[in-house]
């Protein structure tokens, strides 16, 4: 490669990365001027444990009025217990974001516990995927027969429904239910969707997750284009991977063999490794501290950690090289 080729190529990262920084963030007023934030009313919804649970506690030590939700209720009313003493005030609310006459009971209490006000949904609830897609379905092509079959084409399809309504169906049916009094009680609403870097790129081993995540992407992008005008803002997480539990909710693999991988991903003695390292994970902490800043400065997109901007500008000028970098994060190399 000539010096000439190297500036260009430093030169066109270099700009796209800074039009990102100043097109990402809506600006430099903070929204505690306009809510501040002892005043604030927060929904986080998936706060029992991970970047949730973390979320509520920064809001509770800023004195915001909190409704924290779950399906763990023994894990929401530990939170309570801990962070009553310091939120202005926090209720929790028990249910499974995935059905739909739950969600709305979850937002009824919700709103009745906040006295009828949210400026703040924050949609954190989420379930991976951890499988190669043949080993999912059963896909093998090496057998003799002419015809060949999956073996587990039905487990796949009721796994890709399953990750499909927590990440994406329940987060669209939250934002239905809760968009009309965010809109008319808040001055200045904000719905903050925790997706991941999985939904902007593709990776081996988690495809329906990816699938499910740039789906949620999808959405939220064109809502909050729409929702603008009426006061209302759209803020897209996007993580990478963050030292959470997270794997232990995989929709394919039994409950009990979903990896307690907390290093470099081997899961119990029985089970193979999953794949995909955890080295220089993010803390749940720092994520929330992401979130809660990107809410504060509305930005359309919060990318953490910082470098993976990088990735983003190279998925257009050297889509190669992201393929390769996430082939190699997945062992698929
Ligand atoms: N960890 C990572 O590496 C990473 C990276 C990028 C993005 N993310 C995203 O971050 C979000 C939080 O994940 P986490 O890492 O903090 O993992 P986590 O500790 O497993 O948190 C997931 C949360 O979702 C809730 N949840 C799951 N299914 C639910 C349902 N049907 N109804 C209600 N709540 C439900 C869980 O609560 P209950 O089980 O008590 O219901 C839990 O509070 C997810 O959307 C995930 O995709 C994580």
């Amino acid at each position: 490669m000539s010096l000439s080729t190297l500036a260009i190529g430093t030169g066109t990262v270099a700009a796209v990365l800074i039009a990102r920084a100043l097109f990402t963030q809506t600006g430099s007023t903070s929204r505690t001027k306009l809510i501040p934030p002892t005043q604030e009313r927060v929904v986080i919804v998936g706060a029992s444990s991970g970047i949730g649970s973390e979320l509520a506690r920064i809001y509770a030590h800023r004195g915001a009025h909190i409704v924290i939700v779950a399906r763990r209720e023994s894990l929401l009313q530990q939170l309570v217990d801990e962070l009553s003493p310091v939120a202005g005030a926090i209720h929790a609310v028990q249910g499974d974001v995935t059905l739909p006459n739950e969600v709305q009971r979850i937002t009824r209490e919700s709103l009745e516990a906040l006295q009828g006000r949210v400026d703040t949904l924050i949609l954190c609830a989420g379930i991976i995927s951890v499988l190669p897609f043949d080993e999912l379905a059963g896909i093998n092509s090496t057998v003799s027969d002419s015809v060949v079959l999956p073996s587990k084409a039905q487990e796949a399809f009721e796994a890709s429904i399953k990750i499909m309504n927590v990440n994406y169906h329940a987060p669209l049916n939250l934002t239905t239910h809760f968009l009309p009094t965010l809109t008319k009680s808040s001055s200045a609403g904000n719905i903050m969707v925790v997706s991941s870097m999985a939904g902007k790129v593709g990776a081996p081993t988690r495809a329906i997750y990816c699938a499910s995540k740039h789906a949620a992407q999808g959405f939220f992008e064109a809502l909050g284009m729409e929702v603008e005008r009426t006061g209302v803002h759209v803020g897209i997480v996007s993580p990478g991977t963050v030292a959470t539990d997270l794997r232990q909710s995989a929709v394919d693999l039994p409950k009990n063999n979903a990896a307690s991988s907390s290093s470099s991903s081997a899961g119990p003695s029985e089970t193979k490794p999953i794949a995909g390292t955890k080295k220089g994970a993010m803390t749940a902490r720092a994520c929330a501290e992401g979130i809660v800043r990107g809410s504060d400065l509305r930005q359309h997109e919060v990318i953490m950690p910082w470098f993976y901007h990088v990735s983003l500008v190279l998925q257009i000028v050297s889509p190669g090289l992201v393929r390769w970098l996430a082939k190699k994060k997945y062992g698929y190399l």
